[in-house]
């Protein structure tokens, strides 16, 4: 039983974690009302674990009510299996879980490695630039167009649909995002369905063309076919960029770790984990109780709203030692940055090994490299982590 409350009454989008701590200290599962729908915000590594892994605790439905006037998002988000539960998720995701394993995604590598390389001999002159709009969000536009199967000179659309959908998820949202996600939706569709009869006509080997022939054998509809394709655009992009820019940001705030990373080049991989695991791209993931269930003391009742906040059971101290210390060789490291459970994020090597080669890319490409002002403008989303704009100077070293 829980007698203890705090006084915020609101989230702390800036600095979230002295926020998370706050409540973790009154309780790891926590009863509040910091977002429209009061809840449960679990802040514990064991207790968010938990829930991940227990079915009982449902994804749940994207958009409450439905109006005329945001109808394509809420049609659009039902159908994605980010937002279903068994037994339609598991079809969903094994119709292109294959595209995503590691071997599959190891075919990729040469392709990244060279989009990374390109995209900064194109911008190394300019000594200054913001990391997101110059670099990350170039990058993975163009890997996941590639994946896709999204012609290169359509890949600038992305950045306006990307942002703006990602506001429609964010439980931050108002009643403008949500309808401006819509007309985002409507715009996307079209573009898709154009696309699509492309492929109908002239097929290639693509994901798009694969999940076609899987539509003329009924293992999927139209519609379905359409929400994957919005869901691996928009996944594909958002957190990935983000997990580029805020694992730069985690570097030049820690210079001595991103120094030990340019003595010892094989540390990327751990280095990348300890990145997910500190400034988690993704913070939060909601769920609804489909049956009272008790945890750690608490009595979660059927149809509760559970708050799963990832970014905080990453820094949970009974879990990682000096959970707020950004260590590089942490090892293990067993974060919850990808979630966990069936949900589990497909795209976790993907994003892994473009988080990789960008922060590769940068080593090898830069030299004094720094932030051009100390603090950075994050924005103002609760589910999500992300910088709104990076700039950074550098110089470029002379053999390159
Ligand atoms: C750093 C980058 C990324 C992060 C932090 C991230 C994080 C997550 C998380 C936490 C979930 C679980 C959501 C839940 O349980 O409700 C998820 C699901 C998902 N992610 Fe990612 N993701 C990233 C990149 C990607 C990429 C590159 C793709 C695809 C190209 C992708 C595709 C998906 C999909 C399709 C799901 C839904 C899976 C399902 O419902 O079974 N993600 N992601």
């Amino acid at each position: 039983m829980i007698n203890q409350s705090t006084d915020r009454s609101t989230f702390e989008t800036t600095n979230p974690y002295s926020f998370y701590e706050e409540i973790r200290a009154i309780h790891p599962v926590y009863k509040g009302r910091f977002l429209k729908y009061p809840g449960w915000y679990v802040t514990g590594y064991q207790e968010a674990l938990t829930i991940l892994k227990d079915n009982r605790f449902q994804t749940r439905t994207p958009l409450p009510e439905t109006t005329k006037k945001y109808e394509a998002l809420k049609n659009i988000q039902n159908h994605m299996m980010l937002f279903k539960n068994p037994p339609d998720h598991a079809r969903l995701r094994m119709l292109v879980s294959h595209h995503f394993t590691p071997a599959s995604i190891e075919k990729y590598r040469p392709f990244i490695e060279k989009i990374a390389r390109n995209l900064w001999d194109d911008i190394k002159h300019k000594r200054k630039i913001d990391v997101i709009s110059d670099f990350a969000f170039p990058f993975t536009s163009l890997v996941i167009a590639k994946i896709i199967g999204i012609p290169d000179n359509d890949k600038n659309i992305f950045r306006e649909w990307a942002l703006s959908l990602i506001q429609s998820i964010d439980l931050t949202r108002s009643r403008r995002t949500i309808v401006n996600g819509n007309k985002t939706t409507l715009e996307m569709l079209s573009f898709l369905k154009n696309l699509i009869q492309k492929r109908r006509e002239s097929s290639k080997d693509d994901l798009i063309s694969e999940l076609l022939s899987q539509e003329e054998d009924r293992k999927l509809t139209e519609e379905e076919l359409l929400a994957t394709s919005v869901l691996l655009v928009i996944a594909g992009h958002e957190t990935t960029v983000n997990l580029i820019s805020n694992s730069l940001y985690c570097f030049l705030t820690n210079p001595k770790e991103y120094q030990k990373l340019i003595e010892n080049p094989s540390l990327i991989e751990s280095a990348i984990e300890e990145c997910l695991r500190y400034e988690s791209p993704t913070q939060m993931i909601a769920r609804i109780a489909s049956e009272d269930v008790e945890l750690n003391k608490v009595q979660i009742k059927k149809g509760d709203h559970v708050y799963v906040l990832i970014g905080a059971a990453n820094r949970d101290s009974k879990q990682f030692s000096n959970a707020d210390v950004f260590d590089i060789t942490r090892n293990p490291n067993p974060h919850l940055a990808f979630g966990s459970g069936t949900h589990f994020c497909l795209g976790s090597t993907l994003a892994r090994l473009e988080a990789q080669i960008a922060i590769q890319t940068v080593l090898q490409k830069t030299l004094n490299i720094q932030l051009e002002t100390k603090e950075v403008e994050w924005r103002q989303l609760v589910g999500f982590r992300a910088i709104k704009e990076m700039h950074i100077n550098f110089d470029n070293p002379s053999k390159n």
